[in-house]
């Protein structure tokens, strides 16, 4: 099937979980069609590992945990001396162990929480005065089904996901009256190494309530991100985009 051509020249893109999964495949696309793309990481290997694969001028890279709201901020004062950030993926995210909320343990699910919903927020109040600055911006925080339906045996990454649903409504209306948009997708589960974090039997299950009886794949989830991200996205905002073939009935 041939691609739909996206232009994203002239466009910086902040993509943060860049390294691998996800996140190197937008970063990708977003290079084929012309943007300037900054990676960010905590992984080194795998963020050392991308540049390498990719080997695109228009490529950099920052080990950033999202977390971190020192750092994040210092991060995005350097980029926007240079550039503009024109576009936002709030990528980067881990699911944590299976375990019901009683057997949590309590650091590990305020770790999960504070790197799906927390680092949503660092990366949108530091990056979002540079996109009214310039009047323009296209932020897509990556949920999850999970965030909607609350997954059993993961009430941190529900929680997490569900906090960043709710941060989309809310920013995305109060940027709505700018040629801003701030969007939330929610994916279904795609083979990629965050899988590895959890149970093969939660994998599993969650795989049962896909109507499409398979796993996402990762090129059909960024087409998703693309159009989001794109120029063309001029009235849709503060909205949830599903992607999760057919488990999600709203
Ligand atoms: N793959 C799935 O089944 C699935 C389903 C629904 C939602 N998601 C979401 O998609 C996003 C991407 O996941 P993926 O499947 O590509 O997983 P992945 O593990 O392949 O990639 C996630 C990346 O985020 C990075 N990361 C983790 N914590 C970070 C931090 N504190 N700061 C910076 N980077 C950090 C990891 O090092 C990794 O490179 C995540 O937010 C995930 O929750 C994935």
């Amino acid at each position: 099937m041939d691609k739909i051509t996206f232009d994203f020249k002239n466009r910086t893109a902040l993509i943060t979980g860049g390294a691998q999964g996800f996140g190197l495949d937008i970063a990708k696309r977003f290079l084929e069609s012309g943007a300037n793309v900054i990676i960010w990481d905590i992984d080194s290997k795998m963020l050392k590992k991308a540049i390498e694969d990719l080997n695109n001028p228009n490529l950099s890279s920052n080990i950033v945990d999202v977390s971190n709201f020192k750092e994040v901020e210092s991060c995005i004062k350097n980029i926007t001396k240079e550039s503009n950030i024109d576009i936002l993926i709030n990528n980067a995210g881990i699911t944590g162990p299976t375990a019901a909320l009683w057997e949590y343990d309590v650091e590990m699910w305020k770790k999960v929480v504070d790197i799906n919903l927390m680092g949503t927020f660092n990366c949108c109040k530091t990056v979002v005065p540079n996109m009214i600055k310039n009047n323009y911006g296209r932020i897509v925080n990556v949920a999850s089904v999970a965030g909607k339906d609350g997954n059993a045996n993961a009430s941190a990454y529900s929680v997490g996901k569900a906090g960043a649903i709710g941060l989309t409504k809310s920013l995305g209306k109060e940027l709505a009256d700018k040629n801003i948009a701030v969007n939330a997708v929610t994916p279904a589960g795609a083979k990629t190494r965050i899988l590895d974090q959890m149970t093969k039997e939660h994998v599993q299950r969650m795989l049962s309530k896909v109507p499409r009886g398979r796993f996402l794949e990762v090129e059909e989830f960024t087409s998703l991100v693309c159009w989001l991200s794109s120029e063309e996205n001029t009235f849709s905002t503060a909205a949830v985009f599903d992607i999760s073939g057919g488990r999600s009935t709203y």
